[in-house]
């Protein structure tokens, strides 16, 4: 008999639609995987690290516009909306919007059952009064709000320029199908990143700490942990890039040295230099913004950035 110290060996399942995304992404040329993976419990920590970062200036600069600005959100939306967020996560920001303008239901979406319980159970005490509707599923496929907010005027809130990580025509489907979800008289909040300097742009997400370098090289590690992979991690470098013909941050694992590894059976190899895509983060100018959200269905009422420029906060209203 073999006997060893291990924990009696679970098989683990495989996620269908994470060995789908990764073995189609890989097998493409140029090889290119949908960020949404980089969150599993060690992505979304290193992601909150990030926010952190002397360099990440988007969650810091949006907060700011959320604390500053309460009374005017407070002026255009009126009170006794139910609020309705879109990929919640930690939901660290929504306070600020909350106590601002007096809603009457918070819901938040997020795909992470684990982190919306935690989250949404931390919002309800300190809003006693507010009722909490979480509700668990990926906001781009089809969703069906709590029967509690019939009735209720609806704003939704999308902030952290979550909508960046989209190509515009995916942008615009989502931006159509919350304009759909909220309804009549709906109105969106949503954070958007703008244009700027290319080296302030690529340090916030090449940090000198190396925590973006992790989060991007954690997906290899992840691959390994749930597809049977077995990429070298030492064989990945992860590169930032700015490509201004898009208007968009990308960031790739690049192969330093010939590669040949295995994911789920399947055999793949990396010439040197070549890279995986990971991720693309899509800037705005002012006037790209309002036309991205137009494109989707919604007219800008009012904006707020902040005095460098730096990051938008846009309301709008079903258009
Ligand atoms: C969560 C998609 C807004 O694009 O800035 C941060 C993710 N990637 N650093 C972003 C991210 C690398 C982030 N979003």
């Amino acid at each position: 008999m073999l006997l060893t110290d291990e924990a009696p060996t679970l098989t683990r399942t495989i996620d269908p639609a994470f060995r789908r995304d990764i073995i189609e992404g890989l097998s493409r040329s140029p090889k290119a995987t949908p960020p949404i993976w980089f969150y599993d419990r060690r992505g979304s920590e290193l992601f909150e690290e990030i926010t952190d970062l002397p360099e990440y200036y988007p969650t810091r600069t949006e907060t700011a516009l959320l604390k500053a600005h309460g009374a005017d959100f407070a002026a255009a939306v009126g009170e006794g909306r139910a609020v309705v967020e879109f990929g919640a996560g930690s939901a660290r920001k929504t306070p600020h919007l909350l106590r601002a303008i007096q809603p009457a239901a918070y819901v938040p979406i997020d795909i992470s059952g684990d982190f919306l319980r935690v989250s949404s159970a931390e919002l309800a005490q300190a809003f006693p009064d507010l009722p909490v509707l979480p509700l668990v599923g990926d906001f781009n496929g089809p969703l069906e709000l709590p029967k509690a907010v019939e009735g209720l005027p609806r704003l939704g809130f999308f902030p952290g320029s979550t909508i960046g990580n989209m190509e515009p025509d995916a942008a615009v489907d989502l931006l159509r199908a919350m304009r759909r979800l909220l309804g009549k008289d709906a109105m969106l909040l949503i954070g958007m990143d703008r244009i700027k300097d290319r080296a302030r742009l690529v340090a916030a997400y090449d940090d000198a700490a190396g925590v973006t370098a992790a989060f991007n090289l954690n997906l290899v590690e992840r691959i390994n942990r749930e597809l049977e992979g077995d990429l070298p991690i030492d064989g990945f470098a992860h590169r930032a890039v700015w490509n201004d013909e898009k208007a968009r941050i990308e960031m790739h694992l690049e192969a330093v040295r010939s590669l040949h590894f295995h994911v789920a059976g399947q055999c793949f190899r990396m010439e040197p230099g070549e890279t995986i895509h990971t991720e693309s983060s899509h800037k705005y100018g002012p006037r790209d913004e309002r036309l991205l959200l137009r494109a989707g269905g919604w007219e800008p009422a009012c904006e707020w950035t902040d005095a460098e420029g730096l990051f938008t906060l846009v309301l709008a209203e079903a258009g």
